[in-house]
């Protein structure tokens, strides 16, 4: 099954809340990230918790070892589902928040390329001359040894982390877009590209939100996902 995962992309738990009420189980998963848990900390991932829904608590941790091993294990007493750390942040971090996540219920991902950034951005800020593709491959290859469940990277990346990784390697692809829109984001994707590619999750934003029946687009899009 691909997950329907919504990021709760907003300044307030009023609006988080409002759109959950709106979407409710239309969305597989709900992402909080660093907008909406600066605002209001871990008390609404415990109540939505309590609540029995699934959280993906994106806080692209990447800090020393013991910082992000200290940082992972707040976090996993919370009962999230997904917790991303950077990959970049290299083997000794993903294995300490690895580490602090065992036996727990939360699945790390690791974070790769930012699908925000294009060739030109990634060649300014990693001064590399390698593509993004084979950087990207690179990272979900080192953070798998180093004990991550899967990676976020852009669906053009997915087929080659599946092929190298194999299926029970968890790829959950941000940038989705179903028109020409982009808003930030840069390396994006459809959902037919998703679909192929065989990821374990998209994350889809803004398209939801500017869509005039948000719970019926969610559905659409989960139905095609999942259909044969
Ligand atoms: O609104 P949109 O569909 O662009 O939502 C993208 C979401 O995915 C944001 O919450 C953003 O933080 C997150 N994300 C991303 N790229 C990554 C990791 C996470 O866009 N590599």
């Amino acid at each position: 099954m691909i997950e329907f995962i919504f990021p709760l992309d907003f300044d307030g738990a009023e609006e988080a809340l409002l759109w959950e009420e709106k979407l409710e189980d239309a969305a597989d998963v709900y992402k909080i990230g660093l907008q909406l848990f600066s605002r209001e900390g871990p008390a609404l991932v415990a109540d939505m918790v309590s609540r029995k829904r699934s959280v993906f608590l994106d806080l692209k941790i990447h800090d020393i070892p013991n910082t992000a091993k200290k940082a992972a294990q707040a976090a996993s007493f919370l009962g999230v589902k997904y917790l991303t750390a950077h990959a970049s942040g290299g083997g000794e971090m993903i294995k300490a928040v690895s580490e602090a996540l065992r036996g727990s219920m939360t699945k790390l991902l690791a974070v790769t390329v930012l699908t925000s950034i294009d060739e030109t951005s990634f060649r300014e800020c990693y001064s590399m001359e390698s593509n993004i593709e084979d950087h990207v491959l690179k990272l979900a290859q080192a953070a798998e040894e180093s004990g991550a469940d899967g990676v976020v990277c852009s669906v053009r990346e997915a087929s080659l982390i599946r092929k190298s990784l194999g299926d029970r390697f968890l790829i959950i692809t941000p940038g989705i877009r179903i028109s020409d829109k982009k808003d930030d984001q840069n390396r994006t994707s459809g959902p037919e590209d998703a679909k192929r590619a065989k990821v374990n999750g998209i994350v889809m934003g803004r398209p939801v939100v500017q869509s005039p029946d948000p719970r019926e687009f969610v559905l659409k899009i989960k139905e095609y996902l999942n259909e044969n």
